[in-house]
């Protein structure tokens, strides 16, 4: 028994610590997966990272309806990783990778649109000045539910979801 919850406690470690970088693991809705699509406006080439990628449900359904774009998710919980991992192994998308590791030390310079699903603070005080730091102009960036606070580019807020949920959408 205490070997089980062991094993338990091994697996669920990870998952808690990466929950006190960016955000603990909670899945973006499905029913918004076609507006974060729509507004990352990827094209031909395009390169798409997804910080925290968690069992990469997004990055599938991103890869699978822009074949010509690169998307890589990013993801620090090793379970979490390993999952996504497993789905791409089982139905393979040529264009999806996954790469475990800290978004927050992750070069991001070749970013074309990005996608975060991270706590307001964790937005703020660690990724927008990654972003100002490293993204070049006309990067797009996506945050499901929390904004970026004094962000000086275009925004938008999308709060056309049945989940209710606001996607902020910038421009760098
Ligand atoms: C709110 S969940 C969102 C998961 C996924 N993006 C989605 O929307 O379904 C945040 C994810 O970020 C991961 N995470 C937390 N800190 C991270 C970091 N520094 N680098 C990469 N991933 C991180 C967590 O393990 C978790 O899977």
């Amino acid at each position: 028994m205490s070997v089980y919850l062991f094993i338990i406690a091994m697996l669920l470690l990870p998952i808690g610590l990466a929950g006190l970088s960016l955000a603990p693991w909670v899945p973006t809705s499905r029913a918004d997966f076609a507006r974060i699509n729509t507004h990352l406006k990827l094209k031909n080439g395009s390169v798409f990272y997804e910080l925290g990628s968690g069992d990469g449900r997004v990055c599938r359904y991103i890869a699978k309806h822009n074949p010509q774009a690169n998307v890589v998710g990013i993801e620090l919980a090793l379970p979490m990783y390993l999952i996504a991992v497993i789905q791409q192994k089982i139905s393979p998308l040529k264009n999806l990778s996954y790469v475990h590791g800290n978004a927050l030390t992750y070069n991001l310079s070749d970013a074309d649109a990005i996608y975060t699903y991270a706590l307001i603070n964790t937005i703020n005080e660690k990724l927008t000045p990654k972003f100002l730091k490293e993204l070049t102009p006309g990067t797009r960036v996506i945050s499901y539910q929390f904004g970026i606070k004094n962000w000086q580019g275009k925004q938008q807020v999308d709060r056309s979801g049945k989940s209710n949920t606001c996607l902020y959408v910038y421009e760098v």
